[in-house]
C-alpha cells in the first residue's frame, strides 16, 4: 500500500499522515513513513524523540556524493543517474514502535529543470519506495508533488489531498489534481479537515464535486494542544482516530477487494 498526502500549507497533511501511520501500524503492518516536505515535521507528530537531531537525507552531502559518484557540494559535472538507494530505508531512518521514518529534506531549486545529485537521489529513492518495497508507505508531501515521476505515480495507490473549508485550500487541491492528471495518477481523493459546522462540509462537497471525498475530520482543539506538547494526535483525539481509521480501512479494502 502506497499513500501520498498533499494539500495547501497548514491544512493538516502531517496530522492525517500521523493518524494513518498509526492505523496501519495497529493493523500489524510494517510502515515506512516518509517526510517529503522540505519543512519537515512528521517526526514530531509521530512522537519520535529529539526530532531536531535528525539530518535530512538532502543534507547528507558525503552519502549523496558517494551514491551518485559526484563531487560533494559541487554543481555541474557528471554523476550517476541511478544511484544505489535500496539500503537507505534501513541505514538512514529513525525507528519507533514499528514505524521507520525517512526525512528527505528540501533541495534548493536551481534554474528551471535543474538536475542535481540531491534531487536525483531523492527521486530515485521515492521510485524505489513506491515501486519496490512491500511495506505500507505513507508520504507526507507539500502542495507540489514533484518527487513523483510518471513511472512512480503509477505505483501510488492513493494521492490524498487534505482540504480545509476555504477557497485557497480548494484551489490548491484542484491544482494538485491537475498535476496528478499530468502524471497519469488518477487515484486522487480528498480528506476534509478542520470542519466546524455542517456548512463547512457542504462547502467542500460543493466545490470538490469531481473528487471523491473519503472523510471529514472535525476541528478539534486537542490537536492543537497535542502539537504544542509534542504529543502524537492519536493520544489526544479519539474522534479523529476513529475517522482516520475508517479512511485507512477503506484504503485497505480498496487495495485488496
Ligand atoms: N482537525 C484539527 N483540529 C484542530 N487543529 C488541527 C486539526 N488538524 C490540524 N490542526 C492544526 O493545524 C496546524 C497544521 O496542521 P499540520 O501540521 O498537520 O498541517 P500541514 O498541512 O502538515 O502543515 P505544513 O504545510 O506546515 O506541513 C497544526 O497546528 C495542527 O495542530
Ligand atoms: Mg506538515
Amino acid at each position: 500500500m502506497k499513500i501520498a498526502i498533499s494539500g495547501k500549507g497548514g491544512v493538516g497533511k502531517t496530522t492525517l499522515a500521523a493518524l494513518l501511520i498509526n492505523y496501519f501500524r495497529g493493523q500489524g503492518k510494517k510502515v515506512l513513513a516518509v517526510d517529503a516536505d522540505p519543512d519537515a515535521n512528521l517526526a514530531l507528530a509521530l512522537g519520535i524523540p529529539d526530532p531536531g537531531s535528525i539530518t535530512p537525507l538532502s543534507q547528507m552531502k558525503e552519502m549523496i556524493a558517494e551514491r551518485t559518484e559526484s563531487q560533494p557540494g559541487k554543481m555541474g559535472g557528471f554523476f550517476k543517474l541511478n544511484p544505489k538507494v535500496d539500503d537507505i530505508p534501513e541505514k538512514y531512518s529513525r525507528q519507533l514502535d514499528g514505524i521507520k521514518l525517512i526525512v528527505m529534506g528540501g533541495v534548493k531549486k536551481g534554474g528551471s529543470g535543474c538536475i542535481c545529485p540531491e534531487s536525483v537521489l531523492l527521486r530515485t529513492l521515492v521510485t524505489h519506495l513506491v515501486l519496490l518495497r512491500d511495506e505500507v508507505v505513507v508520504m507526507d508531501m507539500e502542495a507540489g508533488i514533484e518527487h513523483l515521476g510518471r513511472a512512480t505515480a503509477k505505483g501510488v495507490d492513493r494521492l490524498l489531498v487534505v482540504v480545509e473549508p476555504g477557497r485557497r485550500s480548494v484551489e490548491t487541491a484542484l491544482q494538485v489534481k491537475k498535476l496528478a492528471d499530468d502524471l497519469g495518477l488518477t487515484k486522487v481523493a480528498v480528506v476534509g479537515n478542520k470542519i466546524r459546522t455542517p456548512s463547512d462540509q457542504e462547502f467542500l462537497a460543493e466545490h470538490l464535486k469531481d473528487l471523491p471525498i473519503l472523510g471529514y475530520m472535525p476541528f478539534d482543539e486537542r490537536i492543537i494542544e497535542a502539537d504544542l506538547k509534542a504529543r502524537p494526535p492519536w493520544e489526544v483525539s479519539p474522534t479523529l482516530v476513529e475517522i482516520v481509521n475508517d479512511i485507512g480501512q477503506h484504503l485497505m479494502a480498496e487495495k485488496s477487494p
